[in-house]
């Protein structure tokens, strides 16, 4: 069967640790969109693994894929693989040949137009890693498949036709100087055939490459247990979140199969399972009408609540809400349950995990925003225009707080001896969303997690 883990708010919600806590019976772990601008954090037996690409399973020695969906940069791949490796696993990590490559060109414009958009507000804050100019020359039909670094005449052919575009942009678009004003080995034709070849032989000789539709129906027909990671969250979908502060892939339910090459009544058999932070938590420009504070260069100038701020820190420290990949700190607020709904009905939850909930503790009171109010009406989940989304009042409704306890006891013990208080909270969630809990995180690790049931 499959399982797909998917961000139900802004990205960072801890999927992670999720996936490594139910990762044990899994056979193969698979990511479905996105690239190295994801950040996941698993720690394992008390080691701690920062990873932007590679699936988290691989830590567990797992079969970890990249799909075809997923944009792959395979400088920060083969790092990663290396830096694994050097700590002593062997990571068995598969990609795509129908996954595209990342390339140095990208991240120069993705740079590019990110400084150009910061003059009108328009920037989505990005990660800087080329994610969205990939994915453009994959709409484009002038990208660059993991496939085509394996066969230097396609490569070459490939690079010859798009280069020269890349050049003009750079030139006559945005006025630059190729060398002087960016780097010239990311437009040379010869220095990325060069580059990709070496990283396509690699791939081969190890034996990277698969037809990954192919290969995951195989293993589910021989009776695989498969999870699709997702990365990133709904509300920053490129489709289904806040447009045009969104990354320019779908991290929702739908992406697992668009992304892999299983049917989405496959995926449909299985569970797919929310992951929620208790709290909110954003890295990147837009509104978010529960914030709490406000970060320099990335809230609103009109956004946050500034007389909030001591809150938010604590939020932020005791969270440690600072960006995995650029360390950037992180905008925090409270729970926002229109965000909340609109994500469990894009995705079709069966179940959700809850993490960060000791992040909150020790609190007098703790609030979710439950509903907005625009135009004088009540929503109760998020309008379809990020404007909209800017003009909404949240409205909260308030909590009494819940003790700091002993959280790796009650993870041992199980859900019943949480505080009551957070129960309440808890129950409120699910109640809403119309999900039963599976998992609740009240730390770093994957013993501070409490399990209430299994998706296996
Ligand atoms: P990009 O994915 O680098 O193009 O960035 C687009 C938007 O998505 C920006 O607002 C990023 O901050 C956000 N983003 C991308 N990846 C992540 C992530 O893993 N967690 C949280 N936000 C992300």
């Amino acid at each position: 069967m499959t399982v797909t883990i998917v961000g139900s708010q802004l990205g960072d919600e801890g999927k992670g640790g999720i996936v490594d806590v139910y990762g044990d019976v899994v056979d193969v772990v698979v990511r479905y969109q996105g690239g190295d601008n994801a950040g996941h954090t698993v720690v394992y037996e008390g080691d701690e693994y920062k990873l932007s690409l590679v699936p988290s399973g691989a830590v567990r020695g797992k079969i970890g894929i990249l799909g075809n969906g997923c944009v792959v940069n395979p400088k920060t791949l083969f790092e990663e693989i290396d830096t694994l490796k050097e700590r002593g696993l062997s990571p068995d990590v598969r990609v795509a040949e129908r996954a595209h490559a990342i390339l140095p060109y990208h991240r120069v414009l993705d740079g590019l137009e990110e400084d150009v958009k910061s003059d009108d507000n328009l920037a989505a804050g990005t990660t800087g890693r080329g994610i969205g100019p990939t994915y453009e020359d994959k709409a484009g039909r002038r990208g660059i498949r993991i496939g085509d670094l394996l066969d230097a005449e396609v490569l070459r052919e490939r690079l010859e036709y798009v280069v020269p575009q890349k050049r003009a942009l750079v030139e006559d678009v945005y006025n630059l100087e190729i060398g002087e004003d960016v780097d010239a080995d990311a437009f040379d034709i010869e220095t990325l055939f060069e580059t990709y070849r070496g990283f396509g032989d690699r791939i081969e000789r190890e034996g990277m490459a698969v037809n990954c539709g192919d290969f995951l129906g195989r293993r589910l027909d021989a009776g695989d247990e498969i999870m699709f990671e997702g990365a990133q969250g709904t509300s920053i979908d490129i489709d289904h979140g806040i447009y045009p502060y969104v990354t320019s892939s779908n991290p929702t339910a739908g992406g697992a199969a668009v992304g892999t090459g299983v049917g989405p009544t496959v995926i449909g058999q299985g569970e797919v399972v929310g992951i929620v932070k208790a709290y909110l938590s954003r890295v990147g420009t837009g509104p978010l009408p529960t914030e709490l504070g406000s970060v320099d260069g990335q809230t609103p100038a009109d956004g946050g609540r500034p007389d909030e701020s001591e809150l938010a820190t604590y939020i932020r420290d005791e969270g440690g809400e600072y960006g995995t990949v650029t360390g950037r700190p992180r905008r925090v607020g409270w729970l926002d349950m229109p965000m909340l709904r609109h994500a469990a009905r894009a995705n079709g939850f069966t179940g959700l995990a809850i993490n960060h909930l000791d992040v909150l503790a020790g609190m007098d009171e703790v609030k979710v925003g439950h509903s907005y109010t625009l135009d004088g009406d009540e929503l109760l989940t998020m309008p379809p225009t990020t404007e909209q989304w800017g003009e909404c009042e949240a409205e909260f409704r308030t909590f009494d707080g819940w003790p700091d306890v002993e959280w790796s006891d009650v993870a041992e013990t199980g859900y019943d001896v949480l505080p009551e208080n957070a129960k309440t909270y808890l129950e409120y969630i699910s109640e809403e969303l119309a999900t039963p809990i599976y998992a609740v995180g009240v730390g770093p690790g994957r013993e501070e997690t409490v399990i209430v049931e299994s998706p296996f």
